[in-house]
């Protein structure tokens, strides 16, 4: 198949950037939208030209970091990672504008590349536990409910990729915080920072520069891990708890 591609090109984060338009000639329907951009920067390569950057291709949608907009949908038209986005999910012909997310947050490094940094300061902020849990077989001999279980292990399911941010119009990072609390804070060994942890995440949160969440609902459309908009109302939950058995402490939501 053939492909016209605008790809965002920007040599660094001073770089004004702008879009520069390829062919993408015998791809595989096959390929992944990152090899279909492999095939297109060997390509560039051969004339002496740049390639595109990308950050990742880990080929298995677990690492986060492949993402960029493809025709302004963030990891394009289906709900999964551009590295498990298939060619054959596209037309022949088909014009593609590819671009980097865009959050203040999220400075753009090079081409597609952006800088999350920010999430992991997010996750330094709290998303951690100091209970030592021993070997495996102990931790096993803490009994977690059923049904927390499966729900922290739906929270966990996030994999920091950023698709929310750039999906939501106040570029909000409250489904990432949300989930990131969450999956922590549903299990027994969670409990000793649980207040600490989500009034320093959501403070973290506000000053990164991320915006807040007016209930858009368009981060769980865009999240290719499904994450519910449930985890930003839990948080919300969480945060008053805090708020209201710490009056005067961390955090600018209602503070
Ligand atoms: S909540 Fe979903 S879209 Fe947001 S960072 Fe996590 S996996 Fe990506
Ligand atoms: S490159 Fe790892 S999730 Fe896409």
């Amino acid at each position: 198949m053939n492909l016209k591609l605008h790809v965002w090109r920007q040599a660094g984060p001073e770089d004004k950037g702008g879009f520069v338009t390829y062919q993408a000639e015998d791809i595989s329907d096959h390929a992944s939208f990152l090899e279909m951009l492999d095939v297109v920067n060997e390509g560039l390569i051969a004339r002496g030209e740049e390639p595109i950057a990308f950050d990742h291709d880990c080929r298995e949608g677990i690492c986060g970091s492949c993402g960029f907009m493809i025709n302004g949908q963030p990891h394009g038209p289906l709900q999964t990672t551009v590295c498990q986005l298939h060619m054959r999910t596209f037309e022949d012909g088909a014009e593609l504008w590819l671009e980097p997310w865009r959050a203040t947050a999220f400075p753009v490094v090079r081409d597609l590349v952006v800088d999350r940094a920010a999430f992991d300061r997010i996750i330094g902020a709290g998303g951690y536990i100091s209970a030592n849990t021993g070997s495996a077989p102990e931790a096993n001999n803490i009994p977690v409910p059923k049904e927390n279980a499966d729900l922290a292990m739906d929270a966990a399911e996030c994999i920091g990729c950023g698709a929310c941010v750039a999906a939501c119009p106040n570029a909000s990072a409250m489904l990432f915080t949300g989930a990131k609390v969450s999956h922590l804070g549903l299990l027994p060994q969670g409990q000793a920072e649980r207040d600490d942890r989500v009034l320093e995440m959501v403070l973290q949160h506000d000053e990164e520069g991320f915006g807040h969440c007016t209930m858009h609902g368009a981060c769980q459309t865009a999240c290719p891990k499904g994450i519910r908009v449930d985890w930003i109302a839990r948080l919300n939950r969480d945060y008053r708890q805090a708020k209201t058995r710490r009056p005067g402490e961390a955090g600018l939501v209602g503070a």
